[in-house]
């Protein structure tokens, strides 16, 4: 904490997959307090991921509480409070008494793959591409509005009734911010939305036929709105505080990132990574397995778009690695085991424990460690999580060249596994190109605060943000190009044994 940051202030809730934090900014984009807690993850079965809404919403308010009370001010200090989150875990709950109708359905849950195929065989492939910019997958949002509409009982009859409301994270955050079921706000902004395989991407709004052939009432849905405006104030802890932004959490560090120009990229690495480049006010269709999408809107202006390479596991492996196998004690330990040898001893660890996302796009991939030997030790295997990381940054990497045309020439990272070196030189290694980090890691929340700061003219204009932001370090490629084509080679072969595996 600093206390000699004088004020006025921004606030930027993250609701993140395995934690909520609320993080206050200056002017300068600095951070004065931070205050984060984490969530239980809930396994039901194999493929199945779940969280419990009131225990994120009871947690966001402490973290809100926590930052303000650690940077000692109140809520008179806070001109305006932004919101990201994790994108595409789904939520249904009861408009008049707030109560979610099932847990949250999490991104990374295969559940709806079967119901996918069957919309695949009825409806096509194609049509979900074109009019949403995103292959049908079980990652997003929309399917699992159906499972829950097809498993929980009597909800369908409550959402036509008008009841049920859905919500991606931001969506619940807001409303119950706003005064839940007292007047609060039904709300999302257009990069939830645009996740949802329910938005068309070039009016920016529900697409009725859509909606028609999944099967889901338009009354559930929330009103899109853009990345930052004012969409109501807060009650309670915040009370008369505008809430004044939202975006996906990818979306928010791309932001934060200040990529504002047409062919400016970042890669988040957080539980998933992903690599989001600013395509300008087009969007760009991807014939190499990116996702085309929303990269925000600020207001009435237009909105700028981005191709996206999505990977579904990247630090939830070295938490798996922590948490389930007992191979560490604290996620920092996997670099120095991983450091404690040479090379990966010949193993390959391929983490398809959500399916396979870009480029591949594969529900029915389960994850595989292939190349095992009697040589093989855990520190090896450490050596193989961490060049997971770096494939599968390798091969979005190469997807995003051949749909933009546009060789990468650096790329600029951000979150927790940034402070990983071991991984950070891996990635320039096997890219063949500078990583470069900024000084604010914490891009998520700044680009939030930062959205929500313009919609109420704490700052000016994006040149001023783009002045924020500075070099921390940078990682420079020093492997040799035999080397890395062969690894390479052998990585993708260890890919191929994860598909079809659910028959
Ligand atoms: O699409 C999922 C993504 O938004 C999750 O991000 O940082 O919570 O892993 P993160």
């Amino acid at each position: 904490t600093d206390s000699h940051t004088a004020g006025p202030f921004i606030a930027a809730i993250d609701q993140g997959t395995t934690s909520s934090r609320c993080i206050v900014f200056d002017r300068d984009g600095r951070i004065v307090s931070v205050d984060q807690k984490e969530h239980a993850q809930i396994f039901p079965k194999p493929g199945w991921v779940e969280h419990d809404a009131a225990e994120i919403w009871t947690n966001v308010q402490e973290v809100v509480s926590g930052a303000l009370a650690k940077a000692g001010i109140s809520t008179a200090d806070v001109k305006a409070l932004g919101i990201t989150n994790q994108r595409e875990t789904t939520l249904l709950w009861d408009k008049a008494t707030g109560e979610p109708v099932h847990n949250a359905i999490v991104w990374q849950d295969t559940r709806t793959d079967a119901l996918c195929k069957e919309l695949g065989r009825n409806v096509g492939q194609d049509r979900f591409r074109r009019e949403t910019g995103l292959p049908l997958a079980s990652y997003f949002a929309g399917p699992k509005i159906r499972w829950m509409l097809d498993n929980v009982e009597g909800l369908r009859e409550r959402a036509e009734r008008g009841e049920i409301l859905f919500g991606t994270m931001d969506s619940w955050v807001i409303w119950n911010l706003t005064g839940g079921p007292n007047g609060g706000v039904h709300v999302t902004d257009v990069t939830n939305a645009s996740r949802t395989l329910l938005m068309n991407l070039h009016t920016l709004d529900w697409d009725e036929r859509i909606l028609s052939s999944m099967d889901i009432p338009a009354a559930v849905l929330p009103e899109i709105r853009s990345s930052a405006e004012v969409y109501g104030t807060a009650k309670g802890a915040l009370e008369g505080v505008p809430v004044a932004s939202a975006l996906g959490d990818q979306q928010a560090a791309l932001f934060g990132q200040t990529c504002f120009s047409t062919g400016e990229a970042k890669s988040t690495y957080g539980t998933g990574t992903f690599l989001l480049l600013n395509t300008g006010h087009q969007p760009v269709n991807s014939y190499n397995g990116l996702l085309t999408t929303v990269g925000y809107r600020i207001g009435d202006d237009q909105p700028v778009y981005a191709l996206e390479g999505s990977i579904a596991v990247t630090g939830s492996l070295v938490q798996w690695m922590r948490d389930q196998m007992g191979l560490i004690n604290s996620a920092a330990e996997i670099e120095t085991l991983a450091s404690s040898v040479e090379d990966n001893g010949g193993a390959y660890f391929v983490p398809a424990f959500s399916g396979l996302f870009a480029p591949y796009w594969r529900s029915d991939a389960r994850g595989v460690i292939a190349g095992l030997t009697r040589y093989v030790t855990k520190a090896h295997i450490a050596r193989a999580v961490l060049e997971a990381t770096a494939w599968q940054t390798r091969e979005i990497v190469d997807a995003m060249n051949k749909d933009s045309g546009v060789e990468l020439t650096a790329l600029k990272v951000d979150g927790g596994m940034t402070s990983n070196n071991l991984l950070m030189q891996t990635i320039a290694d096997v890219l063949d190109a500078p990583v470069v980090r900024p000084m604010v890691a914490e891009t998520t929340c700044l680009g939030a605060a930062y959205a929500a700061g313009l919609a109420v003219g704490f700052w000016q204009d994006t040149d001023e943000l783009r002045a924020n932001w500075r070099r921390a370090a940078e990682w420079t490629p020093r492997m040799d190009a035999a080397e890395r084509d062969r690894e390479y080679k052998l990585w993708l072969k260890a890919v191929e044994r994860t598909m079809g595996w659910i028959e």
